[in-house]
C-alpha cells in the first residue's frame, strides 16, 4: 500500500495587513521588510476566527474538493505551534467541528514550521501499514496575537501570519503514478533557544501566569534571525540531497520544489545551492508571510491551481524551523 495526496484546501483570514500598515505600528519600513524578507503583506484573524475555525474552512474545502464524505476520513492529524487551548490540542476539536458520525482519533503534532513535513510522514506511514485509509492533515497557525508589535519586536512580527491550510491523503496501490515515494525528517534540540516563546511555561514556581509576567521580554517570540538564517540555507539543501541520494533520485529530475515560506532570500538561497532553475518553485511568502506549518499545503494548493504542478510531477518539499527541526518529502504528485 502507499499514499498519495488527494486534495488541499486553503484559509485566509480576511484582514490583510500591509508593509505600510505595519509602519504606523512600529518603527519599520515597506522597504525593509521587502528588501530583507520579500513579504509585501500578511493576513491577520479579526474577532471569531480561531486556529479551529480556520482549520474548519480549510479541511471541509480540501473534502469538498476530494469529493468524499468526511465520514471516508478514519483519522485526523491536526498540527499548529499554537493551539485555540493549553490542552486540549485543537485536534480533537477539529473531529468534533467536521461532524464525524464516528469516533475517529485526532492526533495533534507540534514541530513548528516542518510541522506539515513531519505530520505527512505520519500520515504516510500510516496509511502504508493499512492501518487507516484516509487521514486529514490539517495546519492552522495564529501568530498576530502573540508577538510584540512595537518596535521592540520587529524583527519579529513583521514575518509572520495567519492561516490554515489541509490535504487528504489516501491509500492507492503500489502501481500508482501518484504516491508519496519518502521522506528525511531530522531535528537539533541543542538549537531550541535559537527561535522560543518560552513564556508563560509551567516551570514558573511562582505560577505559570504571575504578577509581573507581562513585563517579562520571555513571554514575546525570541529569535537569532541571523543564526536561523544560516542553519535554514545549509540544513534545506542537505536534507534535499539526503533524500535524493536515498531514492537514486537526480536533483535535475525533479519537477517542482515547494520550500517552506519563511523569507525569499533563503529559498533563493537553497534553489540555488541545489542548482533548481525559478521556473520549478512557487512562494506565496510576499501575500503571506512565514505560516509556519501551513506554508508548504498553502504553497501546494496555490501551484497545484495555477497548473504549476500536475499529477504525476515529481515533487519536493523542504522546510526548517523552530526545534531545530528540519526535513523533505519526495512524492509523485
Ligand atoms: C530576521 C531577518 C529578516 C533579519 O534580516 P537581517 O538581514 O539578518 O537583518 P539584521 O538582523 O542584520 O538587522 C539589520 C538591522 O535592521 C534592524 N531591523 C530588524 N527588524 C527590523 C524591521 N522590521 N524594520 C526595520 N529594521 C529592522 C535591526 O535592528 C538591525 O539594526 P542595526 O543594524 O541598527 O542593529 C533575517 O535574519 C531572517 O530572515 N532570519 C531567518 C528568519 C526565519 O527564517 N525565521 C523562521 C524560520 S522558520
Amino acid at each position: 500500500m502507499r499514499s498519495r495526496i488527494l486534495s488541499t484546501g486553503i484559509y485566509t483570514p480576511k484582514k490583510v495587513v500591509t508593509n505600510k500598515d505595519l509602519e504606523s505600528m512600529m518603527d519599520t519600513s515597506d522597504e525593509w521588510i521587502q528588501q530583507r524578507s520579500g513579504i509585501e503583506k500578511r493576513h491577520w484573524v479579526s474577532e471569531g476566527e480561531t486556529t479551529l475555525s480556520m482549520a474548519t474552512h480549510a479541511s471541509k474545502e480540501a473534502i469538498e474538493k476530494a469529493g468524499i464524505d468526511v465520514d471516508d476520513i478514519d483519522m485526523v492529524i491536526f498540527t499548529s505551534l499554537m493551539t485555540d487551548y493549553i490542552f486540549p490540542g485543537t485536534g480533537v476539536l477539529l473531529q468534533d467541528s467536521l461532524g464525524f458520525k464516528e469516533h475517529v482519533p485526532a492526533l495533534d503534532t507540534r514541530n513548528q514550521c516542518t510541522g506539515f513535513l513531519y505530520s505527512l510522514s505520519v500520515a504516510d506511514a500510516w496509511v502504508r501499514s493499512g492501518m487507516y485509509k484516509r487521514v486529514l492533515v490539517c495546519a492552522s497557525e495564529i501568530h498576530s496575537t502573540s508577538m510584540d508589535k512595537t518596535t521592540n519586536g520587529r524583527d519579529i512580527s513583521v514575518l509572520f501570519g495567519d492561516a490554515a491550510a489541509a490535504c487528504i491523503i489516501e491509500a492507492v496501490d503500489e502501481s500508482s503514478e501518484s504516491q508519496l515515494i519518502d521522506h528525511k525528517l531530522y531535528s537539533q534540540g541543542k538549537h531550541a533557544d535559537k527561535l522560543i516563546l518560552k513564556k508563560p511555561t509551567p516551570n514558573d514556581l511562582r505560577g505559570r501566569i504571575h504578577e509581573g509576567i507581562l513585563d517579562e521580554s520571555d513571554i514575546w517570540p525570541y529569535m537569532d534571525g541571523k543564526f536561523v538564517f544560516k542553519n535554514a540555507v545549509t540544513r534545506m539543501p542537505q536534507a534535499m540531497k539526503a533524500l535524493c541520494e536515498k531514492n537514486s533520485v537526480q536533483l535535475s529530475d525533479i519537477d517542482f520544489v515547494i520550500a517552506h515560506q519563511a523569507n525569499l532570500r533563503i529559498n533563493n538561497m537553497v534553489l540555488e545551492h541545489l542548482g533548481i532553475p525559478p521556473e520549478k518553485t512557487h512562494n506565496t511568502l510576499d501575500r503571506y508571510g512565514n505560516t509556519t506549518a501551513c506554508t508548504i499545503p498553502l504553497t501546494l494548493d496555490e501551484a497545484v491551481r495555477e497548473g504549476k504542478i500536475k499529477r504525476g510531477d515529481l515533487v519536493a518539499f523542504v522546510a526548517f524551523g523552530s526545534g531545530f527541526t528540519w526535513g523533505a518529502s519526495l512524492l509523485r504528485y
